[in-house]
């Protein structure tokens, strides 16, 4: 463990079957203005919405609804957010769905008081919030991203072809998350695969970097050995509640900064799959599974070593008598195979991309320089030409 850092993390989880009931104890601490942020209608049909708006009535609260938020929000739907909180002079933020609510809600939060562009300022300049930001609360009712104990937000602009996300500081993580488990269980299968595949892969994003001996490398082999347990499970019975409990609670701590400690961290996945979803708005987890392999076959001869411990650690890939090559090859095979058996999507031309398009999502790759090998432009060309 060689690196110099802090920890803190300032989110209240309640976790459980009877998590919800915990929001009575969160409200009291808020004003009465509370802005109810939801997507495009699932908790209206899981019986969500009727649940939490009981309790706000019965905690008596304003509350301004904000719904219609969708999956990879846009900012033109940001600026209606913004709107929204000032006209009724909200106290309180909270998101009701997944990462997509929980991300809004938090650029939401840093752009009520801010009188400068939010897409200039946080998105393209990546500033920091100087005004005063509104407190969120986020109701999980998808497992994947970890938004409801980090600070990440990340916004779509369709016009200028851009995903991009801001990782904002403590202020702005969620005051407090509810994780009920149950809340999951009505996510569309495919949903559902695309969120395990996402929590996989951030832990990837963390443990493909470094090679000093690292307590975070040893948290991320027992989260990445618990997902995909797991996940088998969860596929073959989606109200596994003992499937589905893990899944949840290995997405906060596959992304909620403890296991970056340390750790230069890769995160190239994530910027590949941003910018094919700027160009095709397809599901944030498929994009990022229909890039990594091709991501991952290129860069490992320069963290051999790695690749063959990802190899025997979580795959169980027996490395009698081979070669550290041999070993990390069989690892990324065992990867496949279980991406297979899962069912994610594993070319980019499923998720709508073509050919023409290759170019000017290789432009909107942010390359960044924490893993095993700075990728030149001509090299994310190549490896986007493998996804197809
Ligand atoms: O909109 P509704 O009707 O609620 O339907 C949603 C949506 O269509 C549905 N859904 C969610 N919970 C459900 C449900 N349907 C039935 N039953 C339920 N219980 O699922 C769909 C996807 O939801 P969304 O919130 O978009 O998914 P996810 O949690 O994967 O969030 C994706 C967004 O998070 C960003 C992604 O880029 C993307 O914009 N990320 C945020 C991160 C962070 N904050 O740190 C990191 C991630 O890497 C990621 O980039
Ligand atoms: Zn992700």
């Amino acid at each position: 463990m060689l690196g110099n850092f802090d920890y803190h993390n300032p989110t209240k989880l309640y976790f459980g079957e009877d998590s919800l009931n915990y929001l009575n104890e969160e409200l009291p601490k808020y004003g009465k203005n509370v802005q109810l942020i939801y997507g495009g209608g699932s908790v209206k049909k899981n019986g969500i919405y009727d649940s939490v708006m009981e309790i706000l009535k019965k905690n008596g609260k304003e509350v301004f609804e904000d719904g219609g938020v969708m999956p990879n929000p846009t900012i033109e739907k940001l600026r209606e957010g913004i709107r929204i909180a000032r006209e009724n002079k909200v106290d309180l933020l909270i998101a009701m769905g997944g990462g997509s609510c929980c991300d809004y809600a938090k650029a939401v939060s840093v752009s009520v008081n801010c009188d400068e562009d939010p897409w200039d300022k946080y998105f393209i300049r990546f500033e920091e919030p100087q005004c005063e930001i509104i407190p969120v609360g986020c109701i999980l009712t998808m497992a994947g991203t970890g938004s409801e104990m980090n600070g990440g937000s990340v916004i779509t602009n369709h016009e200028a072809k851009l995903k991009i996300g801001h990782v904002f500081g403590d202020n702005v993580m969620p005051k407090f998350s509810i994780l009920n488990p149950k809340f999951t269980f009505s996510l569309p299968k495919r949903q559902m695969v695309a969120g395990i595949y996402d929590i996989f892969n951030h832990i990837c994003e963390q443990y493909f970097s470094g090679d000093d001996d690292n307590t975070s490398d040893y948290l991320s082999e027992a989260l990445m050995k618990s997902v995909v347990n797991s996940s088998l499970k969860a596929i073959e019975d989606q109200e596994n509640y003992e499937a589905r409990s893990n899944i949840m609670w290995t997405a906060t701590w596959a992304l909620n900064t403890l296991i970056a400690k340390g750790k230069t961290t890769d995160w190239m996945v994530h910027m590949l799959g941003q910018a094919v979803g700027a160009y095709t708005d397809a599901t944030h987890g498929m994009t990022l599974a229909a890039v990594s392999l091709p991501y991952y076959r290129y860069i490992m001869p320069y963290g051999i070593a790695k690749f063959a411990r990802f190899a025997k650690e979580v795959w169980n890939v027996n490395g009698e008598g081979k070669s550290d090559k041999e070993i990390a090859e069989e690892g990324l095979a065992a990867m496949e195979k279980w991406m297979k058996k899962i069912g994610v999507t594993l070319k980019i031309s499923e998720l709508g991309v073509t050919e023409d398009m290759i170019e000017g999502i290789a432009k909107a790759t942010i390359i960044l320089d924490g893993g095993y090998k700075v990728l030149t432009f001509d090299e994310v060309v190549k490896i986007l030409k493998e996804s197809m």
